[in-house]
């Protein structure tokens, strides 16, 4: 349950067009954030901003580009920073992947997470502000389909947690942390996966769904990221989310 009230504070949410994102900016808001969402796709973003209105700023740019991070914090100073902008990977065993391909999610993913972080350091946000990174439990278990995603989603865990080391060596007050969440076929990016794994088994995508836990929502990563920002108490550098909740990282 959130222990601060977010009213009148300003989050920003990398990837709010879609997905987890949207879910993210759409709850936050519901906490009295004001949120300012950040994606390439304008149209996507104003439907965002026709469902919550005044709360919402939409933001179309290239969350990759580090002149876009270091704009963004010195207007909006955001209290919560949510980095969870990412590429769909491209769905092939290794040797089918390119370099292009197997590199696609250090490219958009680690380099964005890299860049906000380091412009969170270096301005520095607030005391008292937190960075959320998307990470994924493929950081955990791997992704065999989807080239150098897996090893991705590690670095940026690695990154919150020297963000944090740092943030805590120079007693900025500045929460960093990595939320890992389980493969779901409830965005366009997890669905491709989803697919991509049934197939290779053989199967259609209800027998592989058949019998995992339930799938992980939007929705319950929007709460989960809300909890997380509001300060649930606990200090810890990365958590697995699955549709039962928060976990520590085993
Ligand atoms: N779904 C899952 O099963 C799952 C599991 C674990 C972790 N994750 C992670 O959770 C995050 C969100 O995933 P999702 O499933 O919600 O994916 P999604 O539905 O494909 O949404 C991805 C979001 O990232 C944005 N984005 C991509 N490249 C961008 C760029 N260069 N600049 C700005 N925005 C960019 C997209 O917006 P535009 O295209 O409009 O730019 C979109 O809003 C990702 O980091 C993903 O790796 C997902």
């Amino acid at each position: 349950m959130p222990t601060q009230d977010l009213s009148g504070t300003t989050a920003l949410v990398t990837g709010a067009s879609r997905g987890f994102g949207r879910a993210i900016a759409i709850a936050l808001s519901a906490h009295g954030a004001h949120v300012v969402g950040v994606a390439r796709d304008h149209a996507r973003l104003e439907e965002v901003r026709a469902q919550l209105g005044g709360t919402f700023t939409p933001v179309a740019a290239d969350a990759t580009d580090p002149v876009v991070a270091g704009q963004l914090l010195d207007k909006y100073r955001p209290r919560t920073l949510v980095l969870n902008a990412g590429a769909a990977p491209l769905a092939r065993p290794i040797h089918r992947q390119t370099w292009q391909t197997f590199s696609r999610n250090w490219e958009v993913d680690v380099q964005h997470v890299f860049n906000w972080t380091r412009e969170a350091l270096l301005l520095p946000l607030r005391p008292g502000s937190v960075v959320i990174a998307i990470s994924s439990g493929a950081a955990v278990n791997g992704s065999p389909l989807s080239g150098g995603y897996a090893g991705a989603k590690a670095a940026i865990r690695f990154i919150a947690s020297y963000a944090a080391a740092e943030s805590g060596r120079n007693a900025l007050g500045i929460r960093f942390t990595a939320v890992l969440p389980q493969l779901t076929p409830e965005t366009d990016l997890g669905a491709a996966a989803v697919a991509a794994y049934a197939a290779r088994q053989g199967v259609d995508i209800p027998a592989f769904l058949e019998g995992r836990d339930p799938a992980l929502t939007p929705e319950q990563v929007g709460t989960a990221i809300v909890d997380i920002a509001a300060g649930s108490g606990d200090d810890r550098d990365a958590s697995l989310l699955t549709a039962a909740g928060l976990s520590p990282v085993r």
